[in-house]
């Protein structure tokens, strides 16, 4: 195993009713001054803005509100954000959504604390040496993980970057399964997916295996079995629950312990989103495969295991096992609704792929190192 320090800092208050029940004396901890965050307004029609709301005025806190964050959340709302919590002496940030929300917030913690541009300042001294604001996360929509990391992806629309800045990893997060009933159920699917994505590109690379791995082999096992349970009956909380401690698992670090991680599904996906604005776990539902039949050849037996183990292939032939894997993959996306090509994904045809593959970070850790060429040319198969 490589050597590794893992430490993860968010209290996590799971399930039904968690913010009722720990919220109020959570927030005696923290100063008066609190900005709520949230999105397009889901929380105002299933009820969670009412009860938040209703808690933060029981606390005695001032409350400024930062609303409208949009899916994909772009490096000018982190800005307004910002200047929002520099204006009202915030003591904590309260980012109730996805991870649209909390990414946004994370970064937010962080530029409110700056003189200096965030995005300038990521590419020259890495982490937020003002300090950052402290953030607790209630999540409303499950996938990301981004509740117990300190990752935040931010679309730079002028800059046409979709990537990473640090910000704040949230002291506390609050996941509630209940609160996802509402969540329109292709997102339910798109960000359980989005789950097993990191889960996958977590577990391709070309170190030895170790514990990680076979912890993760369950996770997406149970990624699978969870979804298919939701297709068969929506509304299961089990499933729910099972799907939104996943998602956290799946981004807490655990299993990247003594790992070397590539993520280049997700490098390129995010390119796809700065020229697109699609959705995210779609968008990787689209490349996975197309990417795996590029890369497999460099890690075969660790394709076939999976295969094996997740998807149930019997082949003997590692070669032949590991394209079943890959096939099986590719069936579960058509199985479960997610679009198999660009154009069921609704990106235009006249996107310029080329820009999307040069502008596509290329990390070490995958089985295979592509370039930016072979990237193209994925692209490409995926229209
Ligand atoms: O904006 P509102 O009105 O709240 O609606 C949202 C949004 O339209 C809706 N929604 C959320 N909770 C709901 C609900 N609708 C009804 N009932 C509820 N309870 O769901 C839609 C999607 O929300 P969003 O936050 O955008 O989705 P998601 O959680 O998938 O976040 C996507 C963003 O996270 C980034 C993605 O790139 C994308 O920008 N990622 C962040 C990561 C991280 N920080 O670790 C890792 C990921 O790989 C990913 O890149
Ligand atoms: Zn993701």
């Amino acid at each position: 195993m490589n050597n590794f320090t893992f430490e993860n800092k968010t209290t996590v208050f799971f399930g039904k009713g968690s913010v009722a029940e720990s919220l109020p004396a959570l927030l005696g901890g923290y100063g008066k001054n609190v900005l709520l965050a949230y999105g397009g307004g889901s929380i105002k029609n299933n009820g969670v803005y009412d009860e938040v709301t209703g808690i933060l005025e029981a606390a005695g806190k001032n409350v400024t509100e930062f609303s409208g964050i949009m899916s994909n959340p772009t490096y000018a709302k982190v800005q307004e954000g910002a200047a929002l919590a520099l204006e009202n002496d915030v003591d904590l940030i309260l980012a109730v959504g996805g991870g649209s929300v909390s990414d946004c917030c994370k970064a937010v913690s962080a530029q409110a604390k700056l003189d200096e541009d965030l995005w300038e300042l990521e590419n020259v001294k890495h982490g937020a040496p003002g300090g950052l604001i402290p953030l607790v996360t209630i999540v409303t929509v499950f996938g990301t993980g981004s509740e117990m990391n300190a990752g935040a992806v931010i679309t730079n629309e002028e800059l046409k970057v979709k990537g990473p800045l640090w910000g704040a990893q949230a002291d506390a997060a609050f996941l509630d399964p209940a609160y996802t009933m509402s969540v329109p159920f292709v997102q339910v699917i798109s960000g359980a997916f989005d789950t097993l994505s990191h889960a996958m590109e977590t577990y391709f690379d070309t170190c030895a295996q170790n514990l990680s791995d076979d912890i993760n082999l369950a996770l997406m096992g149970s990624v699978v079995r969870n979804i298919r349970t939701l297709l068969d009956d929506p509304q299961n909380y089990e499933a729910r629950s099972e799907l939104a401690w996943a998602s956290a698992m799946a981004e807490n670090g655990i299993l990247k312990i003594g790992k070397l991680t590539g993520f280049e599904c997700h490098m390129m996906e995010h390119q796809l989103g700065a020229y697109t604005n699609c959705n995210h776990g779609a968008g990787l539902a689209v490349i996975h495969p197309h990417l795996y039949r590029h890369i497999y050849e460099g890690n075969v037996e660790r394709f076939a295991r999976f295969a094996r183990e997740v998807w149930g292939a019997s082949d003997a032939d590692d070669n032949a096992a590991a394209l079943a894997g890959i096939d099986a993959l590719a069936a579960f996306i058509k199985e479960i609704g997610l679009p198999t090509t660009f154009a069921e994904l609704g990106i235009p045809a006249d996107t310029d792929l080329r820009a999307v593959a040069d502008s596509t970070v290329i990390l070490p850790g995958v089985p295979k190192q592509l370039d930016a060429d072979e990237i193209y040319q994925i692209l490409v198969e995926c229209k």
